[in-house]
């Protein structure tokens, strides 16, 4: 069955001076990324977030968390972009411009091709000094790597519950919200702040908002288009009405 595209929504992407896209995990489920909030198979359904995603966590097993990166690390390794992926790379040379933003740690955006990602979350192949939060490469993938210039115990390079948002990564997409003129959500149940906000920023200023998601969020009643589907059907639908006109 062809998927509606909304004409009004291909038109605003054909217009648009600006375009902000916010992944979350959606984005990634049809590569077989487990989703965080998807109770079936959300990644969370075998774990307590509170017990693994955290400072006080880490501190108090800091051994139980790494396994847990490690399990996801391996898990990510083994699996590819998808079709929505690949779109969102096209889309690059299709509009004016284009700010990718994703909430997600697992690297497919790059993969697929699309240039300068902004990682709000982090990423899950980085690692960090958890005493001096610099990068780092001294993970030897030992139960608990210790960092080679102080000593303290290494932490994966996401940003935990409670944490605060990389200040460039933060800026960068606080500013494109304000200066996008489409907001394309995709994958998200924009229920983390302050990922969350950039829609609502972006169309406090002007912007149209388009979000494609299998489910509603909190944010479909305030879009002027919602595409209820898996990005990975819908993503090359709307790239090809955008490519074919
Ligand atoms: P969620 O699991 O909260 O939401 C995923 C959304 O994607 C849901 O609304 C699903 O309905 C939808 N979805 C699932 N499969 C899809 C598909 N194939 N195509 C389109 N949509 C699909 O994940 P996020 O919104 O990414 O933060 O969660 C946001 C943040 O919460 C994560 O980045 C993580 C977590 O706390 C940190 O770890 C800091």
């Amino acid at each position: 069955m062809a998927l509606e595209i909304p004409a009004g929504a291909v038109e605003a992407l054909r217009q648009s001076r600006h375009v902000l896209v916010l992944t979350g995990s959606g984005a990634s489920a049809e590569s077989g990324v487990p989703t965080f909030r998807d109770a079936q198979s959300g990644l969370w359904a075998q774990y307590d977030p509170l017990e693994l995603a955290t400072p006080d966590a880490f501190v108090k097993d800091p051994a139980l968390v790494w396994r847990w990166y490690r399990w996801r690390r391996e898990l990510v390794s083994g699996v590819e972009p998808n079709a929505g992926h690949f779109a969102l790379a096209e889309l690059e040379g299709l509009v004016n411009r284009l700010t990718l933003v994703t909430q997600n740690v697992d690297g497919l955006h790059q993969k697929a091709g699309s240039s300068d990602v902004v990682e709000f979350h982090g990423s899950l192949f980085a690692t960090r000094c958890f005493v001096e939060g610099t990068a780092s490469d001294d993970d030897d993938g030992s139960a608990t790597p210790r960092c080679g210039i102080c000593g303290g115990h290494l932490r994966p390079g996401v940003v935990w519950f409670g944490e605060s948002i990389p200040e460039t990564e933060l800026q960068t997409a606080a500013t494109a919200a304000i200066d996008c003129d489409v907001f394309l959500s995709i994958g998200t149940s924009s229920l983390v702040w302050p990922a969350a906000g950039l829609a609502e920023a972006a169309a406090r200023s002007g912007a149209t908002v388009i979000e494609i998601n299998t489910d509603p969020t909190p944010l479909s009643a305030e879009s002027h288009f919602v595409i209820q589907g898996k990005s990975g059907e819908v993503l090359p639908e709307l790239v090809n009405c955008l490519a074919v006109q």
